[in-house]
């Protein structure tokens, strides 16, 4: 059995319950900006040894929860798993970022690819999951993720990162028909994906669309809304009597706030190009929010985080259903640090902006 958790306010601001303050993690809160991340991954030789391994992923999870006491653990991989699962044979180039040994060209290819069973081809994961929820103690919520399916077809037809998309590009619009079919089948994975890992003991879990902001609107809703809203509708929303609030993390896609909201998510993640004010008066009280500092803050200087901080917590308001983080992850510059000034800024700030009753 788990224990009961000692820090719950990540889930209760999700879940837009009281809090006495606001909730802090950060995307990407383990890795390269931590000289013991950089220690822990030579010592396993890859970034791939570190996921598939479950003691090395729960000791790069814990990392920040030891260094800096966030309010949430978020599982330690990476969302290129669902396709490495699928065949395409994962590796990470020095300096290139993820690279893909067999790329999707054809619908030939697509017919081949076949869904993926979580428990069997990615049971590290599940296994991870276990053991961090076994270490953290009940300490606070264990996060767990994926990639949403549109974000991951653009990897696995451009065999990697991407900057003008022109090969997922011309699927979807010359051979739409192959792009659902590649989508439906991500779709399947990522919801059992994540199914599984709700079952191993995630408590909370977030979809990352890193790309959906690349497509024109009508397209964003058919190839990426679309599949957003089956997987939100196919996720258990509650294990061992705890509901399981569902995070939507769409870069770039303010446009499509309203209609995000309405996929039944408890909360959209927004990146720092609209103000919580803003999103917060179009999402009214359908969702919670998650965000939305510049991350470049971080690289500046603790006097600057501090007005940032205060700035974004003033952008939000009066009330609870604000989770702080930035609005992408931080990046491998920032000094340790200016992670615990904002850190600081957020306990020391955010009380002001909850009531008595936590409102
Ligand atoms: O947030 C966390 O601490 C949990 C771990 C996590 C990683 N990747 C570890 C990682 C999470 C949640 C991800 C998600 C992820 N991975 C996304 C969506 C979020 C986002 O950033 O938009 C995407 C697009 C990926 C794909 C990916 N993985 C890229 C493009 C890269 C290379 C870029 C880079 O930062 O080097 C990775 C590698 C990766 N994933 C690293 C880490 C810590 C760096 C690997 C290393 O140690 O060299």
């Amino acid at each position: 059995m788990n224990s009961p958790l000692k820090n719950d306010l990540y889930l209760r601001a999700l879940l837009r319950q009281p809090t006495d303050r606001t909730p802090l993690w950060v995307m990407r809160q383990a890795g390269r900006y931590l000289p013991e991340y950089r220690e822990l991954r030579d010592q396993a030789g890859s970034f791939m040894n570190l996921c598939s391994n479950p003691e090395l992923a729960c000791e790069a999870t814990m990392q920040p929860i030891r260094r800096f006491g966030l309010d949430a653990a978020i599982l330690f991989s990476d969302i290129l798993t669902i396709p490495d699962a699928m065949g395409l044979g994962l590796y990470f180039a020095e300096g290139e970022g993820p690279r893909f040994e067999h790329v999707i060209d054809s619908a030939e290819d697509v017919a081949r690819l076949s869904s993926v069973d979580p428990w069997e081809s990615l049971r590290y994961v599940m296994d991870a999951v276990s053991l961090i929820r076994r270490t953290l103690d009940g300490a606070v919520p264990l996060i767990g993720f994926s990639g949403s399916p549109w974000t991951l077809a653009t990897y696995m037809v451009e065999g990697g990162s991407s900057k003008n998309f022109a090969k997922i590009k011309n699927m979807i619009y010359g051979d739409p028909q192959t792009a659902h079919q590649l989508l439906d089948k991500l779709a399947d994975s990522v919801c059992a994906y994540l199914n599984a890992q709700i079952e191993s003991g995630a408590q909370a879990v977030q979809i990352f669309d890193t790309w959906g902001g690349v497509l024109a609107p009508e397209m964003f809703r058919e190839f990426s809304l679309a599949y957003l809203a089956k997987i939100v509708a196919g996720l258990h929303r509650s294990h061992a009597g705890q509901r399981i609030p569902v995070v939507l993390f769409c870069k770039g896609c303010n446009a499509h706030l309203e209609a995000l909201a309405d996929t039944g998510c408890d909360a959209l993640g927004v990146d720092w190009t609209i103000s919580l004010r803003e999103a917060r008066s179009r999402v009214g009280e359908r969702v919670a929010l998650q965000g939305n500092l510049d991350p470049a803050t971080l690289l500046t200087n603790p006097g600057v985080i501090e007005h940032q901080v205060k700035a974004t917590l003033e952008s939000y308001g009066h009330g609870t259903g604000h989770v702080f983080n930035l609005g992408h992850g931080i990046t491998p510059d920032v000094p340790p640090e200016h992670m615990t000034v904002l850190l600081d800024s957020v306990r020391r700030f955010s009380p002001a902006w909850h009531d008595a009753n936590g409102q």
